[in-house]
């Protein structure tokens, strides 16, 4: 421990371990107390991941710089006692997954223990297959603001990759969509031509449901075959893999409350998907794509950290400050997942239409009582028939009534924008990593452009492009989240040294 020798004398004891540091930058470092440094390496918790072989001595009344200090020691001890240790192991799951040369006893070493980071590579698979969903969440949007997305009335996996090509399979298509109540209520005019951009839009959101499900699956027992995956992440794989079954299994249960022919009873009744099913494929389609990011993030910084651990992990976590910002942007994110959902109901119930001014709904912030809470959208109407009592199932309206919808989905906006504003005056006040300021910055922008774009949607009456960039936007805005989050996350406790050079039996 020659650097940190330099600086500390020999009293108190206390251990560094890479756990008192989380991402960050030396420049972003204050002369650090010593005492602080110790009291929180002396807790119980972490102690159990210190290395012995990295035990310092402290001064408790010492107060050192600490970026010389931190940058020193970990350039030249931790760097080469610790993590020169971590790095022969993971040298040699490297080794044994193909990367660099090939071995043979670490081969059947590894493929039993399983390794200890992922290939960059997986990373990069992992954010593509990010890209690929955010990809389809786009044309899945538009398939719905153009109203195609009833116009395939079955599902066949492997039938159903080729569309129509002559003139009579068109025909023949066109003609089981007649039998269905969105065309005889809506689009009895419809010529063929209109038909065909309909069904093509839903077949390009089909086909490249496919496609994800293939660019996941294939690589994944790839990458598993060859020892690639560590134990987390394949069973994260396993994990996306059934998701994605899931999300196929729900887009056509979506579809399918569509083409209910009973539609055709009720003359009020709209031919359109459950809203309650909508936001479910949405909010999977959302889950999906935060664990293919998250995952992602995790192995690309994972590996970085490796190559140049000096860059990687300092900024004081042992500030309460920090952790509640922490906490702060990781329920903002949250949040701005909630938001999206309750847009989806928006966009089920068409529930843009119904006020088109902003911030006021008709006279005033909140639309009257009996409109945002009516009997109308109880699940009992034998009690409202009756005039009798209070109708049951008030709750209803959360979810059915379109006002209700649309008032919620405000709420709940202003509510993550104004939790952004926040996160981003907190940040302003903190010593953050140069990456965590950057994803705030970008999530501040995100916030109020997807805000702007929220209120011109509904100015405008939902414009196509207008809703699309929107139903993006909220992507967008999710993924600055999660790079955020990502960027306060804890590094993964090394392996105790002893642990790692004893050879095993
Ligand atoms: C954090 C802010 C917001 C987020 C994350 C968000 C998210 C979403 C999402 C995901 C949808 C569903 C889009 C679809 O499935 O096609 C949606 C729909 C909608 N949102 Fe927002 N939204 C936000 C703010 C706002 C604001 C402030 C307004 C206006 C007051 C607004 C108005 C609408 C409208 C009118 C729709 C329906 C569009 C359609 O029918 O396609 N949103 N929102």
């Amino acid at each position: 421990m020659l650097g940190l020798k330099q600086f500390i004398s020999p009293s108190a004891t206390t251990r560094l371990s890479r756990n008192a540091f989380t991402s960050g930058s030396l420049s972003s470092l204050k002369p650090f107390s010593i005492s602080h440094l110790s009291k929180f390496l002396s807790k119980p918790k972490l102690g159990s991941k210190c290395f012995s072989s990295s035990a310092l001595s402290l001064d408790a009344s010492q107060r050192v710089p600490f970026r010389s200090l931190v940058s020193s020691c970990l350039r030249k001890s931790i760097d080469q006692s610790v993590f020169g240790i971590q790095n022969i192991k993971f040298q040699s799951s490297q080794a044994s997954s193909g990367i660099e040369g090939s071995n043979k006893t670490d081969e059947s070493k590894n493929s039993s223990e399983g390794i200890e980071r992922c290939p960059p590579v997986v990373g990069y698979w992992m954010l593509a297959m990010g890209a690929m969903v955010f990809g389809i969440v786009v044309v899945g949007g538009l398939t719905r603001l153009t109203e195609s997305g009833l116009s395939i009335v079955e599902w066949n996996l492997i039938k159903g990759i080729k569309p129509p090509t002559s003139e009579e399979e068109w025909e023949r298509e066109f003609e089981k969509y007649k039998q269905f109540p969105e065309f005889k209520k809506l689009n009895s005019l419809m010529t063929l031509e209109e038909f065909k951009f309909i069904f093509f839009m839903e077949w390009l959101h089909r086909l490249w449901g496919r496609a994800i499900g293939v660019a996941f699956v294939v690589p994944a027992v790839y990458f598993f075959s060859r020892g690639r995956l560590t134990p987390k992440v394949a069973k994260r794989s396993l994990g996306l893999a059934g998701l994605i079954g899931f999300q196929g299994g729900l887009g056509w249960y979506m579809v399918k409350s569509g083409l209910d022919h009973q539609l055709m009873e009720d003359p009020s009744a709209v031919p359109r998907v459950s809203q309650y099913r909508l936001a479910s494929h949405l909010g999977t389609a959302f889950l999906l794509y935060v664990g293919f990011m998250l995952t992602g993030f995790e192995i690309l910084s994972d590996n970085k950290l490796k190559r140049s651990p000096q860059k990687g992990f300092l900024a004081p976590i042992t500030d309460p400050r920090f952790r509640a910002f922490r906490g702060h942007a990781i329920g903002t994110t949250v949040l701005v997942f909630i938001t999206a959902l309750s847009g989806a109901f928006v966009a089920g119930l068409d529930a843009g239409l119904v006020y088109n001014t902003f911030p006021n709904m008709g006279d005033s912030l909140i639309p009257p009582k009996e409109e945002l809470w009516s009997p109308l959208y109880s699940s009992n109407r034998k009690l409202i028939e009756d005039d009798k009592e209070t109708p049951i199932g008030m709750w209803r309206n959360i979810f059915d009534n379109p006002t209700t919808v649309q008032f919620n989905h405000r709420i709940l906006a202003m509510t993550t924008l104004s939790s952004i504003v926040a996160l981003y005056f907190l940040s302003r006040r903190l010593r953050l990593p140069r990456n965590a300021r950057i994803g705030t910055n970008v999530m501040a922008g995100a916030g109020l452009a997807q805000v702007s774009l929220g209120i011109s949607t509904l100015i405008y009456l939902v414009p196509v492009p207008l809703a699309a960039a929107h139903q993006s936007g909220s992507l967008a805005l999710l993924t600055s989240g999660l790079y955020l989050v990502h960027t306060l996350r804890r590094p993964l406790p090394l392996q105790a040294p002893e642990e790692s050079t004893q050879p095993k039996k």
